[in-house]
């Protein structure tokens, strides 16, 4: 029987994280998956979903290169191509995490793990491939999945291929002419601003008054905006989906109306949920809610040495939240003191412009009862965006603890955000008081110095 320090179950962003920090602590560590290495992010999530936006940004620079000062001719989008690109992208990252298994000296199972329960004499036993692994630490990271919402005709429009989740559409051969994506949130955006930018008529629809969840709602109306007018995007919003018929999704619109959509692709996107189906941690007793394993600041479950790090704690389903909860997970069995904070965690919708946020929102900081300050920043302020971008109506916002004269949150819509909204992240992060924070020198010309110049406007 196989013994181990730490045994990780699941090898996506958490769990192979996990392994590679734990190896690399000194501990004899084992990792089990059963499908690739990478898990949803590299596989079928954030990884492949980013290699088709940046085909899809290239095509519309390349279409609409007049704007520029150059022409290019006969473009045409050649999805299976793109498909083909993802999947040498997604290859080499995941040979990249096998590699990293081999380098760290991670024995890696293939297969599902099953917990079996505590073992009479060491930690616990996990059954993988017929084998009883045994381990004194164990580390859930077994992720997310679909969430399949209760609508009549989705179990069926599934199974026939007329509806497809995130998975399936990152390995569609041929574009839709027409869909319907059911959710608003960030995977229903990207992949709806994705299939937009290379000609498919889109709708979005979303049962909440507003796109992208908790999003700013200035931004997501700049969003909005600009998919509506460059390329006919549809938004549905405070509209229900009833039923999804072979060739249509049915929907009750904002005023109460049933209306029918026809198209020849549904996108669902609405959710994932906490994935620890068939993992039976009911054998140690581990505590649950809402399907999700439940953690405190260090990442430890209700029972001793075990461990639930990213999706399957169901608290911030994002890959980098992750990294971070392994990071945590493993100093913990190390001694080392450090516990996991969420305040800060930025995130990012990487739709063309993009979006990207970290901290609190002026009304969330004001609900907090925090004497707040918020100025909104145009892109325009800054000379690369001017040079680069001709639409040019991004902005970003500062919302700053006025008693405390620290910056508390950061919000922002226009190109570069993704890159740029670590820099805010560290800010708030630091606490550094406004007053450090002005004598930063920010280099010249970039799009981050819009952030510069919001610290001279509070
Ligand atoms: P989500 O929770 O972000 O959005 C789902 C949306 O669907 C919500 O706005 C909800 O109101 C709407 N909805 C639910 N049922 C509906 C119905 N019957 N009719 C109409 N609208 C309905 O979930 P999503 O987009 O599926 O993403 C799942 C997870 O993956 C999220 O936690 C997200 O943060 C993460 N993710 C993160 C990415 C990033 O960081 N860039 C990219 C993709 C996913």
């Amino acid at each position: 029987m196989a013994n181990f320090d730490v045994l990780v179950i699941g090898g996506g962003p958490g769990g192979y994280l996990c392994a590679e920090r734990a190896a690399q602590g000194g501990f004899n560590t084992a990792l089990i998956e059963k499908g690739n290495l990478g898990g949803t992010c590299l596989n079928e999530g954030c990884v492949p979903t980013k290699s088709l936006l940046y085909c899809a940004k290239q095509y519309a620079t390349a279409v609409h290169g007049k704007d520029y000062g150059f022409t290019a001719s006969d473009v045409k989008y050649d999805h299976a191509a793109v498909i083909a690109r993802k999947e040498r992208v997604v290859k080499k990252l995941v040979a990249g995490v096998g590699a990293s298994m081999k380098g760290n000296h991670v024995t890696v199972y293939k297969g599902e793990g099953v917990i079996k329960g505590r073992n009479p004499e060491k930690g616990y036993d996990v059954e993988v491939a017929g084998e009883v692994v045994t381990a004194d630490r164990l580390v859930i990271a077994t992720g997310s999945v679909v969430a399949v919402p209760p609508i009549p005709g989705v179990k069926e429009g599934l199974a026939s291929g007329f509806i497809v989740t995130s998975r399936e559409f990152l390995s569609m051969k041929e574009l839709p002419k027409e869909m319907v994506a059911i959710g608003g949130g960030v995977i229903g955006l990207e992949m709806a601003c994705y299939l937009a930018t290379v000609g498919v008529k889109v709708t979005v629809v979303e049962m909440m008054p507003k796109i992208a969840g908790p999003t700013d709602a200035d931004i997501c109306d700049n969003l909005m905006k600009t998919y509506q007018k460059d390329y006919g995007m549809k938004f549905e919003l405070s509209a229900k989906v009833k039923e999804v018929k072979a060739d249509s999704v049915v929907f009750e619109d904002k005023d109460g109306k049933t209306v029918e959509l026809k198209c020849d692709k549904v996108l669902l996107a609405a959710g994932r949920r906490a994935n620890i189906q068939g993992l039976n941690v009911e054998a140690l007793g581990i505590e649950t809610n809402r399907g999700a394993v439940v953690t405190d600041r260090h990442m430890l479950t209700n029972v001793p040495n075990v461990y639930a790090v990213g999706d399957c704690n169901g608290k911030l389903m994002l890959a980098h939240t992750a990294y971070r909860e392994a990071e945590v997970a493993v100093n913990h069995m190390l001694g080392i003191k450090d516990e996991m904070k969420y305040d800060n965690v930025p995130s990012v919708i990487y739709t063309n412009p993009e979006v990207a946020s970290v901290g609190l929102s002026k009304a969330a900081a004001e609900e907090k009862g925090l004497k707040v300050k918020e100025v909104k920043v145009p892109m325009q302020l800054s000379g690369r965006y001017i040079a680069e971008t001709l639409r040019g109506d991004g902005f970003a916002k500062i919302v700053y603890d006025t008693e405390r004269s620290r910056i508390v949150g950061v919000c922002m819509v226009g190109n570069y955000a993704s890159e740029m909204i670590y820099g805010a992240a560290m800010m708030l992060e630091t606490e550094l008081p406004l007053s450090q924070l002005k004598k930063i020198v920010f280099p010249h010309p970039t799009v981050c110095e819009v952030i510069r110049e919001g610290l001279f406007m509070l």
